[in-house]
């Protein structure tokens, strides 16, 4: 439970930012990041063909700002003369890792061969591994899901063969592809792929609390946690991990604090993109952010019928007003939301 080294960039804490399309953009990422105990950032993914073909938007989502180092930009696609232009591209603009998407299961990814198609298409997984490796000299790494399905988990299979291929991190979600985002993580297959290869290996999959971090830690040996979803509902969840494994109190942010965060949020959001699409992401985050607050689910509701700034603004206002002190944040468990699961992704690979 200590810092690791993807080549000779320290990840420290050990604890990494999830991308998440739609969500893990140049706005979301800083706001975490200055909550503290993020190790590494990472964007949302990137389709390959849309950097490729200079698509403004794919092109906007390689932006990153120097408070988030070491960044990673992970990449999208399968073809590997495409990959490594894209990663080539990556390393240009300045990025300290360049991460390939092994684990999306939108239809509209999987079908081009990209994401978790690859699982079930190794050959051409190694193609495009080597032809990057011969493009770029920043570190290589893969985020991948343990299979395509419970009848084909593969990943030790696939961390090995990446292995060779010169990869040097593997992140691993347990889930298959075909699990989507049912079930629970398979923390046990993240020990066989740790057990069985020699670079760093990090978990991912359902962190949402303190304990749950350090014990998976425990009993997988991994080097490093990725967390998504948790993240969303606890901005300070990776400061709080970071002061259990340095041996202090985890970090409990005030009241204030915690309308700050979205205040602050809001103002990231209204400097970098026009309003509408700003309240969207508003509303999004504040979503997630007040499940398991008391008066949590009303204060939803109140939010997603707000149309201005002012009025997104003046209702934070009232709703802070009338917790009382005592609130905490939800009892860690991620309640499912299917449209930011499915939506976001399926609409950032459009
Ligand atoms: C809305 C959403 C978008 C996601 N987009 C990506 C992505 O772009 N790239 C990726 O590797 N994983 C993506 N994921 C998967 C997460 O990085 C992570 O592997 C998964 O949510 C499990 O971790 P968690 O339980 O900590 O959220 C996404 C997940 C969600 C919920």
């Amino acid at each position: 439970m200590k810092p690791f080294k993807i080549q000779n960039i320290e990840i420290s804490p050990p604890l990494i930012l999830s991308p998440m399309a739609g969500v893990t953009d140049f706005t979301f990422r800083r706001l975490i990041k200055r909550r503290g105990g993020v190790g590494l950032s990472v964007s949302e993914f990137i389709s390959v063909e849309g950097l490729t073909r200079d698509n403004p938007k794919s092109k906007r989502q390689m932006r990153f700002d120097e408070e988030e180092r070491p960044f990673a930009v992970q990449i999208f696609g399968g073809q590997a003369p495409r990959m490594a232009m894209a990663a080539e591209m990556a390393e240009e603009v300045g990025a300290d890792i360049l991460d390939i998407n092994c684990g999306c299961p939108a239809p509209k990814v999987v079908k081009n061969g990209g994401g978790s198609g690859l699982l079930r298409d190794l050959p051409r997984l190694e193609e495009i591994l080597k032809e990057i490796k011969k493009s770029i000299s920043i570190p290589l790494t893969l985020k991948l899901r343990t299979g395509f399905t419970e009848s084909t988990i593969n990943c030790v299979e696939v961390a090995k063969m990446a292995e060779q291929c010169g990869v040097e991190h593997i992140q691993l979600h347990g889930r298959t592809k075909e699990q989507g985002y049912k079930g629970l993580a398979n923390w046990d297959l993240i020990k066989a792929v740790k057990d069985a290869v020699s670079i760093p290996v990090s978990g991912n999959g359902d962190v949402t609390t303190i304990d749950f971090a350090l014990k998976r830690f425990k009993e997988t040996n991994c080097d490093g946690i990725l967390i998504g979803r948790g993240a969303m509902q606890n901005p300070w969840i990776f400061r709080q991990i970071q002061d259990v494994l340095e041996g202090r109190e985890p970090y409990q942010p005030t009241l204030e604090e915690k309308q700050a965060v979205l205040l602050e949020f809001f103002e990231l959001l209204l400097e970098d993109m026009p309003e509408l699409p700003a309240l969207g992401k508003m509303k999004q985050l504040a979503g997630q952010f007040t499940k398991g607050l008391v008066g949590g689910a009303q204060f939803r509701q109140t939010l997603y019928h707000s149309h201005s700034p002012q009025e997104i603004l003046e209702n934070i206002g009232i709703y802070f007003a009338t917790l009382n002190e005592a609130d905490t944040f939800g009892d860690g468990e991620i309640e499912a939301d299917k449209n930011l699961e499915f939506n976001s992704c399926d609409a950032a690979a459009a």
